[in-house]
């Protein structure tokens, strides 16, 4: 059942009886009303889901790593983006002995972060002149707002969600907007085999900005995604997904603001994209990053700690080896994909 509260919002707020994708998306996820303004912090044990931060408290050390192997100048200053909890910016802070500045946009995360008197804003332009030359990000990417094409005949249409005459939703379709056409030639997403594609133009704005405002040097992103010449390997017509209370849950529209929608994220439209923008790149899975910044030493460190340890200082040694093993394997969280991107 949808909030009635929430439909009015949107009619009042949309002068028009559908509304695209990416507008849904931004309204269930970051309204008053939306999933990342009320409640816990989502990707927190009492939330919704985990992200590899929250499962191994060393995630930090190893961008750490990169960090110190790849800052020219250390005392530039450093973003993590979508900081969620903080804990991840309080590893990468512990690690390099410096403060991390952090941006959010979750009302929630955002209240959390201030408590925790982290250097917090959701407005680049404050950022501007921090002399910022490192951001960092982790699973952000999947939850900014897509718009869905749909290609029938040749021509594009995008998935639009309409209100019917008794306040529910349901699924339509009109005729693509052209910044959205733009996107999917640009990047040549055409032979797209009768899936639904996930068009990340706002993430491509999200992007723009971000380099425009802060002008890092170095970016490092992790994400759940995919490569698009593997699209057809996956079974799926559609690549969205929501979750609640750690589990897969219902349709997007079944429960609006009451679900995380994300999606995989397109790996092969942010390589692109970095080449197009002067920097240069490497890809790897999120295992092959670990192994490239230290995984294997704290690794071997930890389990040799654990023979030579006894009771509860052992569990915690068992807990932390548990949690390093999860963000390495690679048919869970290890699986993700990385991005490095260097300002050439
Ligand atoms: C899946 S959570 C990940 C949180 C954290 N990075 C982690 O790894 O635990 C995604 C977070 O990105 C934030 N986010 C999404 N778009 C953003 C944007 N444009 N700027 C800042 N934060 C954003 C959301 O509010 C949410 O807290």
């Amino acid at each position: 059942m949808v909030e009635k509260k929430f439909i009015d919002y949107l009619k009042n707020k949309y002068s028009k009886n559908y509304l695209y994708f990416d507008e849904f998306m931004q309204e269930c996820l970051y309204s008053d009303y939306g999933f990342f303004a009320k409640g816990e912090v989502r990707s927190s044990k009492s939330g919704d889901f985990l992200t590899s931060p929250e499962v191994s408290n060393y995630f930090g050390l190893f961008i750490s790593n990169w960090i110190k192997e790849n800052r020219i100048n250390s005392d530039s200053n450093i973003l993590e983006v979508g900081a969620g909890t903080g804990s991840l910016a309080n590893q990468v802070s512990k690690y390099l002995e410096k403060e991390i500045y952090v941006s959010e946009i979750s009302l929630n995360a955002l209240k959390a972060l201030k408590r925790k008197n982290f250097l917090v804003d959701s407005n680049l332009d404050n950022y501007g002149s921090s002399q910022i030359k490192t951001i960092y990000m982790n699973e952000v990417l999947d939850n900014i707002p897509c718009s869905v094409g749909i290609e029938v005949d040749n021509t594009w249409y995008e998935k639009t969600i309409e209100f019917t005459k008794d306040n529910e939703l349901r699924y339509g379709k009109v005729e693509m907007r052209e910044s959205n056409l733009k996107w999917i030639k640009k990047y040549n997403f055409l032979d797209n085999q009768d899936n639904e594609l996930e068009i990340q133009y706002n993430t491509e704005q999200f992007l723009d900005e971000l380099i425009k405002k802060v002008d890092p040097n170095h970016l490092l992103i992790f994400d759940y995604g995919f490569e698009y010449e593997e699209r057809n390997l996956k079974p799926y017509k559609s690549l969205i997904r929501t979750y609640k209370e750690h589990h897969l849950s219902s349709d997007p529209i079944e429960m609006p603001t009451e679900t995380d929608i994300t999606y995989d994220v397109n790996f092969s439209f942010l390589k692109q994209y970095f080449e197009e923008n002067n920097f240069e790149y490497k890809i790897m899975k999120q295992y092959e990053f670990l192994d490239k910044y230290g995984y294997k030493e704290i690794y071997s460190s930890l389990k040799n700690q654990f023979v030579e340890t006894y009771g509860v200082d052992q569990l915690k040694l068992k807990s932390d080896i548990v949690g390093l093993e999860a963000i390495h394997n690679d048919r869970g969280l290890g699986g993700f994909y990385c991005i490095e991107a260097k300002k050439l």
